[in-house]
């Protein structure tokens, strides 16, 4: 597991872009962290950083949003409103877990429970998965925590 203190959200957006340069075809990006936390922030970074240049804002009528016309296409979810795991599954999310291109999901603990705990089952349902946590610190300090499962 990797810990990093972010001190802005141009420290976050610069994280995620550095994700979105080296990220390969499949990956899924699980992102958890309370209200505020900075995880739209960090998809915004994670898209400019795969090369798109369209506007990123959470799906809020729609399970997922798709940006296109980076190097790799982008999936976007919000599991907010969905609060079971039964619910999330049947919403059909499975084709976004192994993805063609790169998926990010916000509230992923939703679907993966708790980052860092050995119950995650995150193996049985993706192929490779980075689980994120974002911790607030401050007004403006956030503890970004992350860990690579799967191939
Ligand atoms: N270091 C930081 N990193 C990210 N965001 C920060 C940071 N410092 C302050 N912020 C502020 O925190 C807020 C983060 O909002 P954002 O929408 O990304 O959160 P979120 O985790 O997606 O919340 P939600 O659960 O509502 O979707 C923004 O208002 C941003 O300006
Ligand atoms: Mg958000």
């Amino acid at each position: 597991m990797a810990t990093l203190i972010s001190h802005s959200v141009a420290d976050t957006e610069a994280l995620g872009e550095a994700w979105g340069r080296a990220a390969r075809n499949g990956l899924v990006i699980g992102l958890s962290g309370d209200l505020g936390a900075g995880k739209t922030q960090l998809v915004k970074g994670i898209a400019r950083g795969l090369g798109i240049t369209g506007r990123v804002h959470s799906p809020t009528f729609t399970l997922v949003n798709v940006y296109t016309g980076g190097r790799l296409t982008l999936f976007h979810l919000d599991l907010y409103r969905l609060e079971t795991r039964e619910q999330i599954l049947s919403a059909g999310i499975e084709e976004y877990l192994r993805p063609e291109g790169v998926t990010v999901i916000e509230w992923a603990e939703r679907l993966f429970g708790q980052v860092h705990s050995p119950q995650s089952t995150v193996h049985s349902l993706s192929g490779f998965v980075r689980r994120v946590n974002i911790e607030t610190l401050t007004n403006d300090e956030r503890r970004i925590s992350y860990e690579d499962f799967g191939a």
